[in-house]
């Protein structure tokens, strides 16, 4: 009795509108919500447990979803998602290198799967978000190739462990996240920077245990239907604020290569296309560069001071809802896959720009879909407020709020969590009202 996701069928498009003229998207387009252990479990020991975010917080009880992840399917049900892309923590299935896998804790998440198959919910399980096994970590994590082997027998474990209850597999999230906040901006463990080198060798490690695991997944199968399997990309445009600076422009060009020329190249150029079945487009926004400095608020820059040069931010990222449409369509042509949106999300306590955001994001989308854009499905980025890493729980992504300040961690719908149920409930979204935030990309 496994839940199934149908592609989308394209032929009955899509620019049309309901009786209320919303946007109403393809039958079978899937509509889904996201969290990641380290984010939301608490009750974690890997490399992040010693950690202390900017705002003081740490990730040892976050939305202590390692016990209440019941209640939390039951909030899902609510919204009427009809998938979770949900991480799996290497962590807690491993104590060491090739060691069998904890079998309480395969239970627990057995326990999980189970549930969201009663409650009609199909999961896209993420292998790799960010976090490692201290016992990785002290070895070189990512920049060692034997991280590359430990990581495959784990999956093959797991993969035979789950194929009678998992059909989708996201094998890495934002491989070029990661690699720059470990190693260039020294945010995340081991925070080290300027390590260039460092950088591309995490990717090309991690594009080739992807390789691997595709392999083996795919020969694997899943009781549940056939397998699909594939990484998240984050793309970001990277733009010169001011298009005549040769400066910013020489930035924004070095970092398109690096962070989305060079990870795509190595994830699915060449022999390796052949290996995913599905591409996960991650997708916040962009980033422009004045003076060298990228205009975000998570680099200092004052909200005011954005808005008044005409960088609408959350606050996280420049929002930028167009590149949407342009970022499927580019992933669309040069790579011809099946889509998930696996994240798109506005970290804000204001629900009318949250709103705003999601309606003008959704229309990209659905734009996209209208210009053969094969997507098949959109995942929220996040079910709940959580532990948003180096910025800790300041940054409120949540469809449903978590009081942090409550030993109690109660849970509320939030304004936002109403209007993505209607989303779901009629596969359509509201037209935006207003023009849009920023406009037409430039490329
Ligand atoms: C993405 C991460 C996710 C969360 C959102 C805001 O880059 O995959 O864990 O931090 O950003």
């Amino acid at each position: 009795m496994c839940s199934k996701l149908e592609p989308s069928d394209k032929r009955t498009v899509h620019q049309e509108t309901n009786n209320h003229s919303n946007l109403q998207f393809p039958p079978n387009f899937v509509w889904g919500t996201a969290t990641s252990p380290t984010q939301v479990e608490g009750r974690i020991a890997n490399e992040w447990t010693n950690f202390t975010a900017r705002d003081g917080g740490n990730c040892h009880v976050a939305c202590d979803n390692y016990h209440r992840y019941p209640e939390d399917i039951e909030w899902m049900v609510k919204l009427g998602v009809k998938a979770y892309r949900m991480g799996i923590e290497w962590s807690r299935l491993q104590s060491a290198p090739f060691a069998p896998l904890d079998e309480t804790e395969l239970v627990r998440y057995c326990d999980i799967l189970d549930r969201l198959k009663i409650a009609g919910i199909t999961p896209m399980v993420v292998l790799h978000h960010f976090s490692n096994p201290d016992w990785i970590s002290a070895n070189g994590g990512w920049l060692n190739r034997a991280t590359v082997a430990a990581f495959v027998d784990y999956v093959t474990k797991l993969a035979a462990a789950l194929r009678g209850r998992v059909r989708i597999w996201n094998t890495f999230n934002e491989p070029d996240t990661y690699a720059s906040c470990t190693y260039l901006i020294g945010e995340f463990p081991p925070f080290r920077k300027w390590r260039f080198k460092s950088f591309f060798t995490v990717i090309r490690n991690m594009a080739g245990a992807h390789l691997k695991i595709c392999e083996i997944i795919r020969r694997m199968g899943s009781d549940c239907g056939p397998v699909e399997v594939g990484f998240s990309k984050n793309w970001t445009f990277f733009q010169p604020f001011h298009k005549a600076s040769p400066w910013d422009h020489a930035l924004a060009a070095a970092s398109h290569a690096a962070f989305n020329r060079f990870v795509l190249r190595s994830f699915l150029g060449g022999r390796r296309k052949g290996a995913s079945t599905f591409i996960g487009l991650n997708y916040y926004g962009r980033v422009r560069f004045r003076h060298c400095q990228p205009l975000i608020p998570t680099f200092g820059h004052a909200h005011e001071a954005l808005v008044k040069m005409g960088v609408v931010c959350d606050d996280m990222f420049e929002r930028h809802p167009a590149g949407m449409e342009l970022a499927l369509l580019k992933l669309q042509q040069q790579f011809n896959l099946p889509i998930y949106i696996t994240e798109h999300g506005a970290a804000s306590t204001d629900e009318e720009f949250r709103e705003r955001d999601l309606k003008e994001n959704l229309a990209a989308l659905h734009r996209a879909i209208g210009r053969g854009a094969d997507v098949r499905g959109f995942f929220y980025w996040s079910l709940l407020d959580n532990f948003e890493w180096q910025f800790g729980y300041s940054k409120k992504f949540g469809l449903i709020e978590v009081d942090f300040s409550d030993q109690k961690l109660p849970r509320k719908m939030k304004k936002l969590g109403h209007i993505y149920r209607q989303v779901c409930a009629e596969n359509s979204a509201p037209k935006p009202e207003r023009p849009a935030f920023n406009h037409p990309a430039q490329s």
